[in-house]
């Protein structure tokens, strides 16, 4: 049995499962007038409502001992020290270091990183300004109209989540286009309407050796220079990297003057605050952007400083553990009742999951608990006429973030009314249901009545603030994160690595070549060999 199913909390967590077994959230609510009152923590401008879930007072002292048992605030003390906590690549994950004020001080091997970040973020702001005002041109001497984003991954998913959340605060003049995947058709419809000599491409990418993104890179500055006559020289203009390799940038031909940097202790799906946010600051400003950071900082603070009990991604992740490791809930179910956010699901997609889909811990053993759940969701109200029949009748256990606002950044009518209403709704039938008595009384015949039987007893947070600012979104995201590093101490395993990203990489490699080489004899196994061989056929008819 693993260290962590023998920690004496982990056992009382799971006697306590088991009185909890027969207790419905109608009888908790029953038993516990103040629990709404009581339920609800506050950071950074968000609240978080908990008291859907199905914990009592005792649960929640277990879960809280079950963090200190794990040393959670020790690893986030080592974590925002600047401590190498990414031990398998020998990193300090420092994103926390990408939004404090410029008088903090923060050190990697003695050095303190604080000031590169603020001279990053002067030039970003200055060259962002540039293109806002018109003062940056093209070869043809027409403004920059339009930015194409080529990246993947964390290159990609925070520009695009974050454009997508701000676009109410955004430049409309600017086009903003992002392209990531290798599928051609990505990049030929994120330009097909737009003229090269207005167009800037940011090349974002941490490495600079993603297949994906150098591909699109290299297919973004042949369409550039095919419409400028093959001149060289205009590369300078349309294109600016977004890497922490200087070198590869060089050798792209994008000079180091048109370079962004950032550092290995950030990882790429905790950099949509670093260089790698230039699509967004360019979309929204500078100022918005600091804002943004600020929004981000605060919650750092919150979740560095509040106890255990006040403190917001400490209680998710304590409750994320509880149903993924006591109730065996496999996913988490997102749920922006906020229609900018719609991109904010697939972005914790890679947040969560490529963090904490691990299968051993920090010492390399192999855990014997699930880890990390697999997160979904979209906008409300638009899941509700999907998949929500399941969430509330199916025959899994699905938690719930929903995510509100009290006020619509485009109020017209009863548009926002019906969309809290809405979730207010849902979060409501969820948890309590409705009985078979109750369909009875409402007069349904004995043969419908089961189907219209909803059990209840699904839990939900719900997480709330007041409009989306980009100093909500920058809490938003923070949140996550620390909700994701929380979850990782209390398993034990690393969540800034993901080598399970290198085994298909290397292998696409082997096979692209025998895909080109025609004639080359096939060794893989018989299924592998015959696709190939069905594609090589396929790809010269
Ligand atoms: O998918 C693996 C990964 O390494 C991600 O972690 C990263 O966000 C993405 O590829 C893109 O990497 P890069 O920014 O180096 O191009």
């Amino acid at each position: 049995m693993s260290a962590l199913r023998e920690k004496a909390a982990w056992r009382t967590l799971e006697e306590h499962r088991q009185q909890l077994e027969n207790q419905h959230l109608r009888d908790l609510f029953a038993a516990d007038p103040g629990r709404a009152e009581r339920y609800r923590a506050d950071a950074a401008g968000w609240r978080l409502d908990y008291a859907r879930h199905r914990v009592n007072d005792q649960t929640l002292e277990h879960l809280f001992a079950l963090a200190r048992e794990c040393g959670v605030e020790a690893r986030r003390d080592a974590m925002f020290a600047g401590e190498k906590v990414n031990t398998t690549e020998q990193r300090a994950a420092l994103h926390i270091a990408l939004r404090a004020p410029a008088r903090k001080v923060i050190k990697v091997d003695g050095a303190n990183v604080v000031p590169q970040v603020h001279a990053v973020l002067k030039r970003m702001g200055e060259f962002a300004l540039a293109i806002r005002e018109g003062r940056w041109l093209g070869f043809s001497g027409r403004p920059i109209r339009n930015i194409v984003n080529v990246g993947i991954g964390g290159s990609d998913l925070g520009p695009v989540m974050a454009y997508e959340a701000l676009r109410h605060f955004s430049d409309r003049k600017l086009q903003m286009r992002f392209v990531s995947n290798v599928d051609y058709t990505d990049f030929a419809e994120a330009v097909h309407d737009l003229r090269p000599d207005e167009t800037l491409f940011i090349i974002a990418s941490k490495t600079f050796t993603t297949l994906e993104t150098m591909t699109n890179a290299h297919s973004a500055r042949d369409w550039l220079l095919a419409a400028a006559d093959g001149d060289k020289a205009a590369v300078a203009k349309h294109f600016v990297a977004l890497s922490t390799n200087e070198k590869a940038v060089e050798e792209f031909g994008i000079s180091t003057d048109h370079m962004y940097g950032f550092w290995d202790w950030v990882g790429g799906r905790y950099s949509m605050d670093s260089a790698i946010g230039l699509s967004t600051m360019i979309a929204i400003g500078p100022e918005a952007f600091r804002d943004m950071l600020a929004g981000f900082h605060a919650m750092d603070e919150h979740f560095r400083t509040a106890p255990l009990e006040r403190n917001l991604p400490v209680i998710m992740g304590l409750l994320g553990v509880w149903y993924n490791d006591f109730f065996g809930a496999e996913t988490v179910a997102v749920l922006p009742y906020e229609q900018y956010l719609k991109r904010f699901p697939a972005y914790l997609q890679q947040l969560t999951m490529e963090s904490n889909g691990k299968h051993v811990t920090l010492d390399g053993a192999t855990v014997d608990v699930a880890t990390g759940p697999i997160y979904w969701g979209e906008p409300g109200t638009n899941g509700q006429h999907s998949f929500y029949q399941l969430i509330h009748q199916g025959t899994r256990l699905i938690p719930c973030d929903f995510i509100g606002f009290g006020q619509s950044l485009n109020p017209s009518g009863r548009h926002h009314d019906l969309l809290l209403a809405n979730m207010i709704a849902q979060a409501e039938a969820l948890a309590f249901g409705k009985t078979l008595q109750q369909v009875e009384d409402e007069g349904i015949s004995q043969e419908l009545a089961p189907h219209r039987v909803f059990e209840g007893n699904r839990p939900s947070s719900l997480l709330l603030t007041e409009r989306l600012t980009p100093t909500a979104l920058g809490s938003l995201v923070a949140l996550y994160e620390h909700i994701v590093f929380t979850q990782a101490a209390i398993w034990n395993i690393n969540p800034f690595d993901q080598w399970g990203v290198e085994l298909g990489k290397q292998l696409a490699l082997r096979v692209v070549d025998e895909i080109e080489s025609p004639r080359k004899p096939l060794n893989h196994d018989s299924a592998t060999n015959a696709t190939i061989a069905w594609y090589r056929k396929a790809r010269s008819k």
